[in-house]
């Protein structure tokens, strides 16, 4: 994947320049997330987004994000280049740093970006983060991926895809996303939860490593959990054992165009 766009650096005070215009943008997409989200979250979402507290006039300092983060659960957000190898990107969650590329779209991309910005990282990603057990799956994870050979990763990320991205869960008031890749998508949000064109599936683990996906369409299939707690048994169990199995049964008929490769 390609990006047009750059991090900013931040300077010696650790601040980023973020300029009038990103900050405007900013406030819009929160502004309209605020409340796309209201009815279709996780409860666990929305309890973080109360814990950490985004303001909603200006891209928030990834040292007062982490602030607040480290005080709950020790992990902190790390800026990096727009795009960074996998092995990294596993490495620094390995380490307790969630990757932020420090970029925000510009108005032309409002709705929609491919590439990760900073909306999408903070917004999506940070309320969960202050949650103990789900920023241990994240670090059990980086760890694990750097276990195994690096051929396999992109199918053991399968599980992060359909989770961490774009995983949806049960509750008593229905179907709710607690994925970032939805949760910071205006579109996403409303469609994971409420349209009848994507499957929604109860989730299983060999199932999710058979499953290829894309990157840059409306999610076919979403994988429901039953509940939020279910995400921390996944690595519990033995998912080597279960990628052999995933390779030995091959994957699933694509529901997409294969014209995308994953991660
Ligand atoms: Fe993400």
């Amino acid at each position: 994947m390609k990006t047009t766009y750059v991090s900013k650096q931040p300077n010696a005070q650790g601040l980023i320049d973020w300029t009038a215009d990103e900050n405007n943008t900013w406030k819009t997409l929160i502004t309209r997330q605020s409340e796309i989200v209201k009815t279709r979250a996780s409860e666990e979402f929305l309890e973080g987004l109360d814990r950490i507290r985004f303001s909603m006039d200006e891209v928030p300092q990834h040292t007062v994000i982490n602030r607040r983060l480290r005080d709950f659960t020790g992990w902190e957000v790390e800026v990096v280049p727009a795009l960074i190898p996998a092995k990294e990107f596993f490495n620094l969650l390995a380490n307790k740093k969630f990757p932020a590329a420090s970029f925000i779209r510009i108005p032309k991309d409002l709705d929609y970006i491919q590439e990760p910005d900073i909306f999408h990282e903070f917004y999506g990603h940070v309320p969960l983060l202050t949650f103990p057990d789900y920023a241990r799956f994240m670090e059990e994870f980086g760890k694990l991926a750097l276990s195994i050979a690096p051929k396999d990763r992109s199918r053991l990320f399968r599980l992060f895809w359909f989770t961490i991205e774009f995983g949806l869960l049960r509750s008593g008031t229905g179907v709710k996303a607690y994925g970032g890749g939805m949760l910071s998508s205006i579109h996403e949000t409303v469609y994971s939860v409420e349209s009848s064109i994507p499957k929604r599936v109860d989730f299983d683990p060999l199932t999710v490593l058979r499953t290829p996906y894309r990157i840059d369409i409306p999610q076919p299939l979403y994988y429901v959990l039953s509940k939020f707690t279910d995400l921390f048994e996944i690595l519990n169990q033995d998912v080597i054992g279960l990628l052999e199995e995933s390779k030995e049964l091959g994957d699933f008929e694509p529901l997409f165009p294969l014209e995308s490769k994953e991660l």
